[in-house]
């Protein structure tokens, strides 16, 4: 039988989405009671990452251990997908000595490749299109704070980026509104726009409009992945876009902030709302760690 893959957000229906919640929830108290629960027990997990990570190397290295099997890190020294050995090639080796892999690359469709060819499950932990468990935990941090996601607004200010991709996908999958304001230039790709553009999105030119109301304020750093030759000028397109004060005070009085980390201070969020009271920005981070130890344990 061919392996479940977990490669956009959209590879999962909202059905399998509550019961990885559900498994989250219990798997989180669990770890907090410390109570071992070890389902993994002997089983590997191969990471390989071509871009740089805190968040996503520690939670995946972390809750591998924390459920009983271990994790090997490869860099780009270590692995060539696609620029020496064939992507096919490595997911045939990889995949016959692990039990699940995951990869962060620049190529979304180095990813496909590798997982049509992989005997094991394959996990996206980031491709310049998409970043389905970072929105995984950031859904996650909602239904803990708030309840449902369902019928509630995200306003995405910024960069549409691999983040706001994955909150459109998102939308469609849990049936949730999606208001995203970018500056001139830098709004969703209109191949996008048209795919997601049935009932859960809006695009805003004022970002202001795009938060009155939000139940979730997020935005990520002006250069993303693929882009940092850009950054001054990024700079300089964005400033109105920074989330600050203003902006927060027009969302919903109960809106929450999110930011997938790392954060710039003083770019796309002012330090006011980044350390104030509405910013779930720890418990977001911390969120990667119990919702892929669910995903871990489904796929697995
Ligand atoms: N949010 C996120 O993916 O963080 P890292 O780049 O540190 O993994």
């Amino acid at each position: 039988m061919a392996p479940k893959h977990f490669l956009q957000f959209n590879d999962f229906s909202r059905e399998e989405f509550d019961y990885l919640f559900e498994r989250t929830r219990w798997i989180k108290d669990k770890f907090k009671r410390y109570q071992p629960y070890h389902p993994l027990f002997d089983r590997t997990l191969v990471m390989i990452f071509e871009k740089a990570s805190t968040r996503t190397r520690l939670s995946f290295e972390a809750g591998m251990f924390q459920l009983g099997g271990s994790a090997i890190y490869l860099n780009t020294r270590d692995s060539q997908l696609g620029r020496g050995e064939p992507v096919e090639d490595a997911a045939q080796v990889m995949s016959r000595m692990s039990d699940v892999v995951m990869i962060r690359t620049f190529e979304q469709a180095i990813i496909e490749r590798f997982a049509a060819h992989s005997r094991v499950p394959v996990i996206n932990g980031l491709t310049n299109e998409y970043h389905p468990c970072q929105i995984m935990a950031d859904i996650y941090t909602w239904i803990e704070r708030r309840g449902p996601i369902q019928g509630k607004t995200v306003a995405w200010i910024g960069d549409s980026n691999n983040v706001c991709n994955t909150w459109l996908q998102a939308a469609e999958v849990l049936d949730f509104n999606v208001h995203v304001s970018t500056p001139p230039g830098y709004e969703v790709e209109p191949e996008r726009a048209n795919l997601y553009g049935t009932g859960h999105f809006e695009q805003f030119a004022d970002p202001m409009d795009a938060a009155k109301g939000a139940d979730i304020i997020t935005t990520d750093v002006w250069t993303s992945m693929g882009f940092e030759a850009e950054n001054d000028a990024r700079i300089k397109a964005f400033a109105d876009w920074e989330v600050d004060a203003d902006m927060m005070r027009v969302a919903h009085p109960e809106a929450l902030f999110m930011h997938c980390l790392p954060a710039h201070r003083g770019e796309e969020v002012s330090a006011e709302v980044i350390d104030g009271p509405h910013s779930v920005v720890w418990e977001e981070a911390e969120n990667r760690l119990h919702v892929q130890k669910a995903l871990l344990e489904y796929l697995v």
